[in-house]
């Protein structure tokens, strides 16, 4: 096979000393030693209201790190004028030019910029060093490259002429008239990326709503970019309530789609308004959402528990289990289960949490209060619960942090809310159940709760294998055999879930920038 024209970005290693660490520390001293004050952007120009945010430290939450403005009805209406006459120009530059851009782009995040884009990772959303690099380095990089090859690839299709001497055919791929949306999550500074440039790259405008507590490092993307040569108004920075931005935006007869990745309820609601103004429109709103998981590990006999130990502290542990892919609810056969116990809470007592830009870091503090609240919330349940026992961790503190033990907890209920709710939270929940089993546990993986976003089964017995992969088809948009349920790899595993947890549309795939463009079918007759 020929090698794939676009490779994925290398994920640096920060030894001690090393030039990456060096640059890393300096901007991690610069993020912290200020406030960074971010206004809003539309066009080319800055906007600030009375309704002042700060975006702080969930590991240390008294220090704040930017202060930012929330933009109300009247400036997110002026967005939206701005969005939709700079549409018409966007749309008329050459898809080769706008792939320079992006190109540009991601060569000043891999090269200028990723020490900074780190370091606001890190401080603003409590990541360790590697779980920055993979997301806000690596992953950010790849959407923008990759992004640009499958769009470069998909336009080339061009219909072939019935009769040459008559007719030419062709498909050009234009942006939707109007205006999009792109709504972040904290969680992934990358995703923030993907959300608001990819429909960009396709000849959209967007309002891009950052996430609150993910301001920081979203906005040096934004900064990134303009410095690239993206044109102003073509994605503007607009931090706002989410209700206020979710009205406004749906009100709007340009109103021609939102990518957005957050919960449920939200991403209702927005089906919602889009259906109460849906005769107001000029266009069919593209509605594209991932809206989070319950994921599983499933465990067979046959399964190496070293891997199965391993797979799973990482999946349900790094970044406090605050991936949307992170594993939450475990299935294991009592007859692996002294092993597997004994290697989870093993495993589980050296994993060191504080101040995520220590190097021996395993885990910071989850984001804010409300996910403290949550999260202590499903462990209290636990500590309550006599169908549940907590074998490791369950201390919670928010002090100085927003600190969460991991923590392990078994069940004897397979259906108890804590094996059906999404926690998003360093909380792994285990069902251990009786060889010969497998059938109805994989009846209850699949009717037990509304998600459908990632799954891994561990098995070394082929047969089997095959048979959870037929059995669980419908119960995941990522499956993995014999690998954790995160890690997803823009261009490797694109990503997505269905179900409740998403349109399915699949980031980091080669169909993913085809959901925002307007393909238009020509036929030349001589
Ligand atoms: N892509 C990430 C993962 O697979 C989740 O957003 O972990």
């Amino acid at each position: 096979l020929p090698d794939f024209p676009v490779q994925n970005e290398p994920v640096l290693g920060y030894l001690k000393n090393s030039p990456e660490r060096k640059q890393l520390e300096e901007a991690i001293k610069q993020v912290s030693s200020q406030v960074e004050e971010v206004p809003l952007i539309i066009g080319d120009k800055e906007y600030k209201t009375d309704d002042v945010r700060y975006q702080v430290m969930p590991h240390n939450h008294k220090h704040k790190i930017a202060k930012f403005y929330y933009a109300n009805k009247e400036i997110l209406n002026k967005a939206i004028q701005v969005a939709t006459e700079t549409q018409k120009k966007w749309d008329r530059v050459p898809i080769a030019e706008r792939i320079k851009i992006w190109d540009r782009a991601a060569t000043m995040m891999s090269k200028q910029y990723r020490a900074n884009l780190n370091a606001t990772t890190m401080l603003g959303q409590s990541k360790t060093m590697i779980q920055a690099e993979i997301d806000s380095a690596a992953e950010l990089i790849d959407f923008f490259r990759f992004n640009s090859y499958f769009f470069k690839e998909a336009t080339k299709y061009q219909p072939i002429s019935e009769n040459p001497r008559e007719t030419i055919n062709s498909m050009r791929y234009r942006g939707v008239d109007g205006f999009m949306a792109a709504v972040a999550p904290f969680n992934f500074t990358a995703i923030g990326g993907n959300l608001a440039y990819t429909p960009a790259l396709a000849g959209n405008s967007v309002l891009w709503k950052p996430s609150d507590t993910a301001l920081l490092s979203n906005w040096q993307i934004f900064k990134i970019c303009r410095e690239a040569g993206v044109p102003a108004g073509v994605v503007n920075f607009v931090p706002a309530d989410g209700p206020v931005f979710g009205d406004t935006i749906t009100a709007s007869p340009m109103f021609a789609g939102i990518n957005f990745t957050g919960s449920v309820p939200t991403f209702q609601r927005l089906w919602d308004q889009v259906g109460k103004n849906l005769n107001k429109y000029v266009n069919f709103p593209r509605l594209i959402g991932e809206c989070g998981g319950k994921n599983y590990h499933f465990v067979h006999s046959s399964a190496d528990v070293m891997t199965v130990v391993n797979g799973t502290i990482r999946s349900a542990f790094e970044y406090c289990g605050q991936k949307c892919s992170a594993c939450s609810r475990m299935y294991v056969p009592e007859s692996l289960w002294p092993k597997i116990r004994e290697g989870l809470l093993a495993e589980r007592d050296k994993l060191k949490i504080g101040d995520p830009t220590q190097a021996d870091a395993f885990m910071g503090a989850v984001i804010d209060a409300r996910a403290f609240e949550r999260i202590s919330g499903y462990i209290n349940h636990a500590k309550n619960s006599k169908n549940l026992k907590i074998l490791g961790g369950g201390k919670c503190d928010n002090s100085v942090g927003y600190f969460i033990e991991p923590t392990i907890i078994q069940t004897t209920d397979p259906k108890d809310k804590i094996m059906t709710e999404e926690i998003f939270g360093p909380v792994l929940t285990i069902y251990v159940y009786k060889d010969g089993k497998e059938d109805e546990i994989m009846e209850l993986i699949d009717t037990s709760t509304q998600f459908a976003l990632t799954g891994a089964v561990f098995a070394r017995d082929v047969p089997f294998q095959k048979k959870a992969l037929d059995t669980l088809r419908m119960t995941s948009g990522n499956f993995y055999i014999n690998d954790k349920s995160t890690g997803s790899v823009v261009g490797q595993q694109p990503f997505g879930g269905a179900r409740m947890s998403g349109t399915n549309d699949k980031a980091g795939g080669p169909h993913y920038v085809l959901r925002f463009a307007n393909p238009q079918a020509i036929k030349e007759t001589f």
